[in-house]
């Protein structure tokens, strides 16, 4: 079977005029720093990148050597292209500006430099997610200052979104609004090769991925829905379920859509507006999961509806196969 690479599919894209040559450079580049993470990830410890720093982000977490690292690799990829105006981290405090002796262009990238990285020193899957916008324009056309006010579009405004996964093997999954798409990294050639075209979840599961360490701290409606799931056939669901749980969104979304279930990072007493990022986890992942055919919601409204109000704000996360995913947004009318 002939296969293509990411960079002909990019161009196939083009031509159809589904994206214009600053997106499809732009992911070229994402895609390629990628790559570079992927290569520092598999070496683990022996390039000395295991372990913690003493600084801490934003959000209070301490930042692995690896964080620091996927997000310095990240910036000086894109920061000379010229197809951006800003990039936010979900690593760093406030947004980047283009520097000025760099051409700006009209796109904003947001990235997760490494996630799921409380994985990395056990040797289990981490990933990078981003999500691109467009910067809005003033009404005289021109662009506008790429502040945080900038990015703070809801997801349905997504140009394009992707994560990569490190796993086994690594694997680059994009979306820029005509399906998703799945492309392993050859690592005799380094590119990355089309493997799962048009990726589809079904829209049924019996598998579900929650941290059920955190269940007594549930809302009503997640406590039923688990406890259902949990009851198995003799139970309201009339089915047995399995729980597949990784810790890493990457991962965790990978095997959604490779073969469907539900994941669930719900709000609970002690993560009262969730635990997952709206602009750097929630946003690009529900764009990839719904031109899959799937639904991702926060229980009440669609995630891509959510009009955003901060850059690390967080949100609670249902998403996967549709059908499931009704099933819990029902529980919480
Ligand atoms: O937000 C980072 C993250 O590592 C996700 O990738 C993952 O789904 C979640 O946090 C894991 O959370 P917990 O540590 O509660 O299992």
């Amino acid at each position: 079977m002939r296969r293509i690479t990411l960079s002909q599919f990019l161009v196939g894209r083009q031509h159809d005029g589904k994206i214009n040559t600053d997106l499809r450079l732009l992911i070229e580049t994402i895609a390629r720093a990628c790559k570079a993470i992927s290569t520092r990830v598999n070496k683990g410890a022996l390039a000395d990148g295991l372990g913690s720093t003493e600084n801490k982000n934003i959000q209070g977490e301490v930042q692995k050597k690896l964080d620091v690292l996927s997000n310095e690799i990240l910036l000086e990829a894109n920061e000379w292209g010229g197809n951006l105006a800003a990039l936010a981290s979900e690593e760093m405090d406030d947004p980047k500006p283009i520097p000025t002796h760099y051409p700006r262009g009209e796109y904003l990238l947001l990235f997760d430099p490494l996630d799921g990285s409380s994985n990395i020193d056990v040797n289990i899957s981490v990933g990078t997610i981003f999500s691109v916008l467009r910067c809005p324009k003033l009404d005289n056309g021109s662009f506008c200052e790429p502040n945080e006010k900038a990015f703070l579009q809801p997801g349905r405004s997504q140009v394009a979104a992707g994560f990569a996964v490190y796993g086994p093997t690594t694997v680059f999954v994009l979306t820029v609004g005509d399906g998703a798409h799945g492309f392993t990294l050859d690592r005799e050639t380094y590119t990355f090769v089309l493997t799962h075209p048009d990726i589809r979840i079904p829209e049924d599961t019996q598998e579900f991925a929650i941290n059920v360490s955190n269940q007594r701290r549930w809302e009503a409606p997640v406590k039923r829905y688990i406890d259902e799931c949990l009851a198995g056939k003799e139970g309201p669901r009339g089915k047995d379920f399995n729980m597949r749980w990784v810790a890493s969104m990457v991962a965790d979304v990978f095997r959604v859509l490779s073969r469907g279930g539900i994941f669930m990072y719900p709000r609970d007493a002690k993560n009262k507006e969730g635990r997952l990022r709206l602009m750097y986890e929630a946003n690009p992942m529900s764009f990839i999961v719904e031109q899959a055919g799937g639904s991702a919601t926060d229980g009440k409204t669609r995630i891509l509806d959510l009009q955003p109000r901060g850059l690390h704000q967080r949100v609670a996360v249902v998403l996967g196969s549709r059908n499931e995913v009704e099933v819990v947004a029902g529980y919480h009318k």
